[in-house]
């Protein structure tokens, strides 16, 4: 594989809303992330993604933009973006900015000129529709529930939006379009990007002409996921994306892409890939129903390993996937992938040396490293996020009282990663001095990064010291580049890998159950073994090493 600039980065994605506010105004800001460039780089951080701060009236939190070339000023200025690239320069941590161009927001000028003059110059910049026969051209839903297709008051057109109402999707057919996207993407990387993180992209290629797919529930409507199965093409959007822009630049771009097909995979990710890298969601999409969140299965940590190393197996020697355990559409890592018995210090960190020793770059989403947790919703009222009302209402719809409802939502909902970062436990956790504009976790007392830099045995510190032994560079290479080698494999409850680098192989083992369980190391009779990290004592005894309940290890074995 081609060496570039990011293979060995740590990666950390920030939610500006919730990170830190400088002002007191309840909203987090550019100035609060500059105020915390030095604690991202004492974890280590080289890459830092920054979810959407351009102009939007925030029907999905900014991911619902209405002018690309503008800060929004609830989170600063221009002049704030641009000391936040130097600084962050200075710091050697490049920055990436959330790229959303599936869709706009329809407080875009585009898109008022365009219900001005559906069959003008900027509707084609949209998909208009009108009703044939009484109908409408397909039958998709939109993620956030309902028809993809939005009447245009006061005419008798309509247009298409695979996610909110208010965010109409961009027509990526129309060459004009791309060529306004590209000039964007060019304006921000000469700013000093170093790259993009790809909202939804995998929208862009809609199945044309469109037609309506077999319904999959009762209002008659088939799933976004199922639709796109029958979409091809993409290529050649993506493929004159990075010629035009990615390769030109030298950039990052992660793409968020789903259910990317194994053949496909080579294209998204190979060293001419479209996108450097793309995160790994396997465990994400684990066991959801396209019925809803009520009809989901919650991962074992068995299917968790299981999802992990079948990813591994595919970017082997193909590229480098991004790994998560959480971002600020899914729930807490902590609360979701360990089993209740697990979920403490000890299981967090166990949980945290799992995926982040894997290949790939490892991403943090902010207060992953103190090991935050779910909150508790007590009912629908209190929650902000869109898409959990659209779920909240399906799970009434088929018959669940409000408090399984609400129970259901509570697993997934969005609000879960986007409370405030629990910085100590002053007034709301020290996040604003205001009203926070989402409620902050009320366990920020026991858990906050200023009680978890006095403890060294906190999950934060295990985060240093695994961003310490990536960095390291005796082992660097062995970490960025050495292939993943499940080991005992069909052990129920433990989660053992390699990774084998060329003078050393490291070995992660870790025990996702509440009792202690053996491993034999006989085939590693002959090697010398050195400890680099673990979250307990460690007891091995000739060939075999005990592993207490939620604890791992991390083995140097010298060849
Ligand atoms: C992506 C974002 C999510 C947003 C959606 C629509 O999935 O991560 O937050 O709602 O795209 O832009
Ligand atoms: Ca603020």
């Amino acid at each position: 594989m081609e060496q570039k600039w990011w293979q060995d980065k740590i990666a950390y994605q920030i939610y500006p809303k919730s990170f830190r506010d400088s002002n007191g105004d309840g909203i987090g800001d550019i100035p609060g992330i500059i105020e915390k460039l030095d604690y991202l780089k004492s974890l280590g951080i080289g890459i830092l993604w920054i979810s959407p701060v351009y102009v939007s009236p925030c029907a999905d939190q900014g991911y619902d933009i209405a002018d690309y070339f503008q800060i929004d000023p609830m989170f600063g200025t221009m002049e704030d973006m641009e000391r936040l690239l130097k600084e962050a320069e200075k710091r050697d941590i490049k920055i990436l900015m959330d790229l959303v161009v599936n869709h706009c927001s329809d407080e875009h000028e585009w898109f008022r000129k365009a219900c001005a003059d559906p069959e003008g110059e900027y509707g084609k910049y949209f998909y208009f529709a009108r009703k044939e026969n009484g109908k409408l051209p397909c039958n998709w839903r939109s993620y956030f529930g309902g028809p993809v297709w939005e009447p245009v008051s006061g005419t008798d057109w309509y247009y298409l939006h695979v996610f909110h109402k208010k965010q109409p999707d961009l027509n990526w057919e129309n060459p004009k379009l791309r060529e306004e996207i590209y000039r964007m993407m060019n304006w921000w990387l000469d700013k000093g990007l170093g790259g993009f993180r790809v909202d939804a992209i995998i929208n862009i290629k809609k199945p044309l002409p469109f037609r309506d797919y077999p319904a999959d529930r009762d209002d008659g409507l088939c799933d976004m996921s199922q639709v796109l199965q029958h979409a091809s093409g993409i290529g050649e959007f993506l493929g004159e994306m990075r010629d035009r822009i990615l390769i030109p630049h030298d950039a990052f771009f992660v793409g968020e892409v789903f259910n990317e097909k194994e053949e496909e995979i080579r294209d998204f990710m190979g060293d001419n890939g479209y996108f450097s890298s793309i995160f790994d969601f396997s465990q994400t999409v684990e066991g959801k129903s396209p019925k809803g969140w009520y009809a989901n299965r919650i991962p074992s940590p068995d299917d968790y390993k299981r999802c992990c190393f079948r990813s591994q197996r595919k970017a082997e020697r193909v590229g480098f996937y991004s790994n998560v355990i959480e971002n600020h559409d899914e729930p807490r890592g902590v609360s979701y992938y360990l089993p209740p018995a697990g979920r403490h210090c000890k299981g967090k960190k166990l949980l945290a040396a799992e995926y982040f020793l894997l290949q790939g770059i490892p991403f943090i989403y902010q207060g992953q490293e103190l090991g935050m947790e779910n909150m508790v919703y007590a009912s629908i009222e209190e929650i902000d996020d869109v898409s959990s009302k659209a779920e909240y209402a399906e799970c009434i719809h088929v018959g669940m009282s409000p408090e399984e409802a609400i129970k259901v939502v509570n697993q997934y909902t969005r609000d879960n990663t986007r409370t405030p970062f629990q910085w100590d436990d002053t007034a709301n956790a020290g996040f604003t001095t205001g009203i926070p504009w989402l409620p902050v976790n009320p366990n920020y007392l026991e858990i906050n990064a200023a009680r978890q830099e006095q403890d060294p045995d906190s999950v934060l510190q295990f985060y240093r010291k695994l961003s310490q032994l990536r960095r390291d560079p005796e082992l660097r290479d062995t970490f960025v580049y050495g292939r993943t080698e499940p080991f005992g494999e069909e052990e129920q409850g433990i989660m053992a890998y390699f990774r084998k680098g060329k003078e050393e192989d490291v070995l992660v083992a870790g025990n996702f159950t509440e009792g202690s369980r053996e491993i034999q190391l006989s085939s590693l009779q002959e090697k010398q073994k050195e400890l680099l990290l673990s979250n307990d004592d460690v007891k091995m005894e000739g060939n075999t090493l005990t592993l207490t309940p939620f604890q791992v290890v991390v083995l140097k074995i010298t060849k």
